[in-house]
C-alpha cells in the first residue's frame, strides 16, 4: 500500500513536469503567430459580414473585433532579442527591432481601429470603420512582415 502511493506520487510528478515542458516548448514566435491567426480567422468573420455574405451581427462584430485589439497588445510584447530567428520559421521583419517605436506605433492604429469598429453599434458605422482596420493590418505587415513565398 505504501509502495503503491510512492508509485503514484511519481506519476503525478511526471505528468506535472511534462506539462510544464509542453508549456516551455511554446516560444514567443508560435504564440505570436498563434495570435496572427486568429486575427485572421477573426477579420475573416468581419469581412464576410462586410460583404454581405453573413447577416449584420453587431454582438459578434463586437466579439471579433475586441478580440483582434487585445491579440495585437499580446502580440507586441513577442519580439525579444532572441527571437528574430526561428525555428521555427518566422515572416518578422528585422526592421521590427531596428525600428520599435514604428512597429508599436503601427500596432497602435491597429487596436484603435479594432476599437472602433468594436465600437459601430449599427451596420452603417460597422461599414465605415472597417476600411482603417484591413489598412491597418496591411500597413504592418508591409513594413514589418516578409510575404511567405
Ligand atoms: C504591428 C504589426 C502588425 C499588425 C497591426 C498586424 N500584423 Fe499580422 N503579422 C505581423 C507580423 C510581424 C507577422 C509575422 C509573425 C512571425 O512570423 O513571426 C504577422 C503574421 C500574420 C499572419 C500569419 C500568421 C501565421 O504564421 O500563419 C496573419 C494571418 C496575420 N498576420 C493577420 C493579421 C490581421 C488580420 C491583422 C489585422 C487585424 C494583422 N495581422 C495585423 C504584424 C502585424
Amino acid at each position: 500500500m505504501f509502495e503503491l502511493r510512492a508509485i503514484l506520487k511519481g506519476v503525478a510528478v511526471v505528468v506535472v513536469l511534462a506539462g510544464a515542458g509542453a508549456a516551455l516548448a511554446a516560444g514567443p514566435i508560435e504564440e505570436r503567430q498563434q495570435l496572427m491567426k486568429m486575427n485572421g480567422k477573426a477579420i475573416g468573420v468581419l469581412a464576410k459580414m462586410l460583404k454581405g455574405e453573413a447577416k449584420f451581427d453587431p454582438a459578434a462584430v463586437k466579439e471579433n473585433a475586441e478580440t483582434i485589439a487585445s491579440d495585437i497588445q499580446k502580440f507586441v510584447m513577442l519580439f525579444p532579442e532572441d527571437s528574430k530567428q526561428g525555428p521555427p520559421e518566422t515572416y518578422a521583419k528585422a526592421e521590427i527591432w531596428t525600428d520599435r517605436d514604428g512597429f508599436n506605433a503601427a500596432a497602435d492604429n491597429a487596436i484603435k481601429a479594432a476599437q472602433k469598429v468594436a465600437a459601430a453599434g449599427d451596420e452603417a458605422s460597422f461599414k465605415a470603420a472597417m476600411p482603417d482596420l484591413g489598412n491597418a493590418c496591411g500597413a504592418c505587415h508591409k513594413k514589418y512582415r516578409r510575404p511567405k513565398d
